[in-house]
């Protein structure tokens, strides 16, 4: 169980403290954010040991764990935070979208601590929740912005024109970037989840050493993305030459996390100067990779559009960003009753 908390100042008696809870996937996460900006506590469960062996999340073990980590993890950002349950204006909850069970977990745990307490309850989509990281740090990107959301089951570029009001420009055909990263690592050997560790090898390595293929980069297919013949790619390579060692397979891992991080970066930049949006922000777990988080940089000092990352630890699921969210939400007189059910499908697009 991991532990973080803010050092930015808190805003004394005025401040609406707001209870999130994620359990959309493999991470049970419970965090107390105030005023929508200052983290009180932030305490994420990861379940990497309980699906890595499988070499993916098996979603049956998946809301196993998040029914023995949830109650101790919300203990935890209780008492990380120094308050009691009573002591919550509001309470947000991932519900969508997610493995079912895994959300149920929450969601209960959500509805529960609403009826014992009587505060507000909101359902949080977790896409939003990762658009809404970035406004827990001192320089946020102001309205309307462009956001590259890109995730394990999702990648799409997104219009934000306020808080809870974001257009879908496009999103992926087939897998997700976080998943090119996850079967790319798993092809390689490299275990679950693996976007990390293919981060830390192609560090060393040559990406153009092999030429992987840029699917979809034409202007003709706006802002949509395909990374399954990627996939396809690098398991033909491997087939024909086996798994490399030492830097031949540093540079394999810098040459296929180039082929996605060119294809996001191109359409980004893009996206950008079609919409005339001059602030971009990046969100969810492939956000956290060095190389990306550099050459969209490197993209925004061309093209003059600035770019806005959260901190790695807030790239991944996390309760912080879903308790910013919801409280967005709350304010703005949002309210969810106890029938509030998990739409493990449901898209992001919401009306400007
Ligand atoms: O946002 P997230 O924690 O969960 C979902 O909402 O899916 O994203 C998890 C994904 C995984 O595919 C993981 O391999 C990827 O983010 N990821 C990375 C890095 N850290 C996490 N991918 C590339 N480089 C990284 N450093
Ligand atoms: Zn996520």
């Amino acid at each position: 169980m991991t532990s973080r908390s803010s050092s930015r100042a808190t805003s004394g008696s005025t401040a609406f403290r707001v209870l999130g809870l994620e359990s959309s996937c493999d991470e049970t996460a419970a965090a107390i954010v105030e005023n929508g900006t200052v983290v009180r506590a932030d305490v994420v469960a990861s379940q990497d040991e309980v699906h890595g062996r499988y070499g993916g999340v098996v979603p049956e073990l998946a809301s196993r764990a998040h029914i023995l980590n949830v109650v101790p993890v919300l203990e935890a950002a209780l008492d990380r935070a120094g308050i009691t349950l009573a002591e919550i204006d509001g309470i947000a909850v991932t519900n969508a979208p997610g493995l079912v069970g895994a959300l149920l977990v929450g969601l209960q745990t959500a509805k529960s601590i609403a009826w014992v307490t009587g505060k507000p309850l909101v359902g949080v989509h977790h896409l939003e929740g990762h658009l809404t990281a970035i406004y827990l740090e001192p320089d946020p990107p102001p309205m309307p912005h462009l956001a590259l959301i890109v995730s394990g089951g999702h990648t799409s570029l997104v219009r934000v024109n306020d808080h809870g009001s974001m257009i879908e420009l496009g999103a992926t055909r087939d897998d997700a970037a976080g998943e090119a990263f996850d079967k790319g690592a798993k092809l390689l050997g490299l275990g679950y989840p693996g976007g990390a560790v293919l981060d830390k090898l192609a560090q060393t390595g040559d990406p153009t050493a092999i030429a992987f293929p840029r699917s979809m980069t034409g202007g003709e297919h706006g802002e949509e993305f395909s990374f399954s013949g990627l996939k396809t790619s690098l398991l033909h390579h491997v087939r024909a030459h086996g798994v490399p060692e030492a830097q031949a397979l540093a540079d394999l891992c810098a040459s296929y996390q180039a082929a996605i991080i060119e294809v996001l970066v191109r359409k980004t930049r893009r996206a950008a100067r079609k919409h005339g949006l001059q602030h971009v922000q990046v969100c969810g777990g492939v956000a956290a990779n060095s190389a990306l988080r550099a050459a969209l940089r490197a993209a925004g000092a061309e093209d003059g559009f600035k770019v806005y990352v959260p901190p790695p630890a807030r790239c991944t699921d996390n309760a912080a960003m879903i308790a910013a969210a919801g409280y967005h939400r709350l304010v703005r007189g949002e309210r969810d009753g106890l029938d509030l059910n998990a739409a493990p499908t449901s898209p992001l697009a919401r009306s400007a």
